[in-house]
């Protein structure tokens, strides 16, 4: 029997030696489309390279592509567990051709591979056309000698395949298998064609045309071939099976649900089983895809399928948690062809396990509670909206859970009074924030958040992703456009923008639209926790909501700031290693140039801590682990010893960040930290760690300032280059550098000493300086010595001073040293003097005619300053004229 593992590389091998690049599959969280919510067809990837807007450097393509129905447009999860042929989830398989072949090939290609490759009969198969695409007919004709009565034209839009209301679009030919008379059904286009006889197992699409609007179709610059078969369905006619969940895929997990609650896969548990096999697939898949559970957009269709799965596993009887023992059968089923879903095991099961531990606790009593009010009921009776509401908003039950429940009794539900039960407590919160006094540009957040629910956030998985434009505000208010020029605050459904939070700066980059409007975003604010608004300039044309735009992120500033985030939590363990338990994060900030990270620590860190920290850091770059992300509630976190910020509100669940490897012994990663921050894939990627800065910031607080990746290196090169050329000015080598500055250090104190002495020398009357008369005169009556020393040091001054009063006698000194422009006077007096003369005055008659005020001392001896040195010698005179002055009186 072929697997359906080998039938998806058959597929793929087929069209890979025909040409085919093998394309992986794309995420189930589209990234070029706006208004889908899965991925749900092979082509959606593709999309803009049908209509020519994005090039790829194959023009033929194959893949097999995870899609999901569910919650969006296509929604097959209430059927699911109760028809032959629904999922939530399935493997697409495809060719793909971009304006290089067409029909011809496409339908030789088809028929060569299911009628030799498969090796299914002829007479087995039959085919569909579009009634006006007698083109097709006559290829199938040709090629697979069909007879026109297994051609059958079809009219109807059944076979004109629409992406959507826009996109590209075109006739198709389907391919149908005939299970056999002993199934009821009749051939497509006949009255009984709903039957399960004939099942359609290939859809080749001639893709022709671009649905611009409801009724605009543009021709495609080259016609396309895009084609999708269900992996699940072709397996079970390559098995011989009528039922998608009894190939030996689903049956794998079918059983493996069996086995893991005790039960038997068939019997009356069966649809639970099967319920349990596809859920288990799309919510393993979705979460891989980085989609994790919350009460809105897309976390909320994941929660639905959990919680449907979850009810189910409760009717089978498991009393512990169930989805998340399976996920290792369903990485043995898939992890080979999906690598993704190895990568992301632990994240599947402990997500899977958080969600069904905690709703667990209320899926009991609103069971009851359902039970309760369903007794009160007439038999036929649908279960009132409120009922219904309560049960969503107290015990967590989404509306289609309770859909199911009651589906087996014949029941529907108030849908219409759910939606005003819904729509009556939004009214209550809405007048409660209405009503608070807020300011008006806090209201304007407020009705924005009620108005369009949070902005979906998509900048952990992608860089690049299409939105649609909800709102712009420009100023406090809402606006209806901005045009070139204008200031403006853009808000999208979704948007892969990191909005500043826990320290990590707003991303930036470039939002446009296809027809050339654009909006540098400088920066992006998270408002009211839930409201995504890009900060920005309109560069070029005119934006309007309801634009559906690319947003771009500045990638090489997102990566720089992502590797500074993961080296501030190495950082943060480091130093509590080093330093001890009682430092916290008393501040952090994240951003592309550089990382501060403020710690409680009442004294500096030594250069020796410093680099016993950085030296941490670069080990656990070095050991380049994963860092892994899971999602836990709080509680559960810290129990695994994740740090947290002491006073921080968190939420129900929590994102937990660890990295930095496992040492050994140890029960937990290097660092593990709740954080909702941007992060690298590994360690490595933040390639180098370097402590710029330490300094106080507070009392008891310190801040570290340091470096990765380019800006490290940036840093290093810098100092590199100061070294360099500290080497050649001194001409020696760089490493020589150090000894030959301490011997120019040492030469100079030596040198500075001999000049000191010489300059003393000079000025004590070996030399000729301008005021050195080589001796004392008589002024008044008393002995006057006075010098003028150019660039001898000001603190020689006194000590010279007392040298010159002591060859003196008895008289007055007055020394000017002048320095950098500037002039240091001192005066000493002898003791027999100074009753009749004080040096302080002295000094200040010196210094105001050099431009100073001012002076002090004691009468033997006092000192002053004056601005102009080139005045020194009038100084002099000064003070030899108040000598005179103060004799004479
Ligand atoms: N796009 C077509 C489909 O989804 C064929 O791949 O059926």
């Amino acid at each position: 029997m072929k697997t359906a593992n080998d039938i998806r590389s058959t597929f793929l091998n087929f069209f890979g030696t025909n040409g085919h690049q093998i394309v992986e599959s794309s995420p189930l969280v589209p990234r070029n489309d706006p208004t889908l919510m899965f991925t749900n067809a092979g082509m959606v990837q593709f999309k803009n390279v049908f209509t020519g807007a994005e090039q790829r450097p194959y023009r033929r393509a194959t893949t097999s592509q995870k899609c999901v129905r569910a919650g969006g447009k296509h929604n097959d999860l209430d059927n699911v567990g109760y028809t032959a042929r629904h999922h939530t989830f399935f493997e697409m398989l495809g060719n793909f051709s971009f304006g290089d072949y067409f029909k011809d090939d496409a339908i030789a290609f088809a028929w060569n591979l299911i009628t030799k490759e498969y090796g299914l009969p002829t007479d087995k198969l039959m085919v569909t056309v579009h009634s006006s695409d007698e083109d097709a007919a006559a290829i199938w004709r040709k090629v697979a000698g069909l007879p026109d009565e297994k051609i059958i034209r079809i009219p109807t839009d059944d076979n004109f395949w629409r992406m959507g209301e826009t996109g590209p679009c075109g006739p198709c030919s389907e391919i149908f298998y005939d299970h056999g008379p002993h199934v009821a059904g009749g051939p497509p286009g006949s009255a009984d064609a709903d039957g399960d006889r004939f099942i359609e197992i290939w859809n080749l699409v001639f893709m022709q045309f671009e649905q611009t609007g409801p009724d605009t179709l543009i021709p495609l610059p080259k016609p396309s071939i895009d084609t999708g078969m269900g992996l699940e369905r072709l397996a079970a006619v390559l098995q011989g099976k009528h039922d998608n969940y009894d190939i030996d895929l689903m049956r794998a997990l079918i059983v493996a649900s069996a086995d893991a609650s005790n039960t038997s896969p068939d019997g009356p548990h069966a649809v639970s089983h099967r319920v349990i096999a596809d859920h288990l697939r799309s919510c393993s898949f979705l979460i891989a895809d980085g989609v994790l559970p919350s009460n809105e957009g897309r976390g909320y269709v994941l929660r639905r399928i959990m919680r449907r799965a979850m009810r189910h596993a409760h009717m089978i009887g498991a009393r512990e948690p169930l989805m998340h023992r399976l996920v290792p059968a369903l990485v043995t089923q898939m992890g080979d062809a999906y690598p993704e879903l190895t990568r992301a095991r632990a994240l599947i099961v402990e997500t899977l396990k958080l969600e069904e531990t905690r709703f667990k606790q209320t899926l009991e009593r609103g069971l009851r509670l359902l039970e309760d009010e369903v007794a009160r009921l007439p038999s036929d009776g649908a279960l009132p909206g409120d009922v219904a509401f309560r049960l969503y908003d107290t015990f967590g039950f989404p509306l289609d859970l309770t859909q199911d429940v009651l589906r087996g009794q014949g029941r529907a539900v108030d849908e219409a009074g759910f939606k005003a039960s819904m729509e009556e407590q939004r009214r209550k919160a809405r007048e409660s924030w209405a009503g608070s006094g807020e300011a008006a540009t806090e209201r304007l957040w407020y009705e924005l958040k009620d108005e369009l629910g949070a902005t979906e956030f998509l900048g952990y998985d992608t860089e690049v992703a299409e939105g649609k434009v909800t709102a712009l505000v420009k100023g406090d208010a809402r606006a209806d456009s901005a045009a070139a020029g204008e200031e403006v605050l853009v808000i999208v459904n979704q948007t892969p923008f990191y909005g500043e939070s826990g320290g990590q700066v707003g991303d930036s980059g470039v939002i446009f639209t296809a027809d050339g409007t654009e909006v540098t975003i400088r920066d992006t604010q998270k408002k009211l926790g839930a409201v995504w608004a890009h900060v920005g300039t309109v560069t070029k044309g005119t934006l309007k909501p309801g634009d559906v735009v690319e947003l771009r992120v500045d990638v090489e500033r997102r990566s720089a700031i992502r590797a500074n985030h993961s080296a501030t939590h190495l950082l943060h363990e480091a130093l509590r290693r080093r330093l001890g338990e009682h430092v916290t994060q008393k501040g952090s900030l994240v951003a592309p140039e550089r990382l501060r990270f403020d710690i409680s620590q009442p004294i500096p860190l030594t250069p020796a801590d410093i680099a016993a920290v950085e030296e941490e850091v670069n080990r656990r770059i070095l050991l380049n682990s994963d860092v892994v992300t899971r999602l836990m509630s709080p509680d559960e976190a810290k129990g695994q010893g994740a740090m947290a910020l002491f006073g921080e509100k968190y939420g129900d669940e929590v994102r937990v960040v660890s990295m930095g490897g496992r040492d050994a012994g140890a029960n937990k990663e290097f660092s593990v930290e709740l954080c909702g921050g941007t992060h690298v894939r590994r360690t490595g990627d933040i390639g180098v760690f370097k402590v710029v800065a330490e300094q106080a910031v507070a009392a008891g607080v310190r801040r570290i300032e340091a470096l990765t990746g380019t800006g490290a290196r940036t840093w290093f090169g810098g100092r590199d280059a100061l070294l360099a050329e500290a080497a050649t000015t001194l001409k020696v080598r760089p490493d020589e550098v150090p000894a030959r500055v301490a011997a120019l250090v040492e030469e100079r104190r030596k040198l500075e000493k001999e000049l000191s002495e010489l300059r003393r020398q000079v000025a004590m009357g070996g030399g000729a300086g301008p005021a050195a008369d080589g001796g004392a005169k008589e002024v008044a009556g008393v002995r006057f010595v006075s010098r003028i020393a150019e660039g001898l040091p000001a603190k020689d001054l006194k000590p010279m001073a007392d040298e010159l009063k002591k060859q003196v006698g008895t008289g007055v000194v007055a020394l000017i040293a002048v320095n950098d422009g500037k002039a240091s006077i001192v005066v000493g007096v002898t003791p027999d003097l100074t009753d009749r003369v004080s040096a302080v005055d002295l000094v200040r008659a010196g210094a105001e005619a050099c431009g100073g005020k001012g002076g002090g001392g004691r009468p033997d001896m006092a000192q002053a300053g004056g601005p102009d040195g080139s005045l020194a010698a009038a100084a002099i005179e000064a003070i030899e004229k108040a000598l005179a002055a103060t004799v004479a009186a």
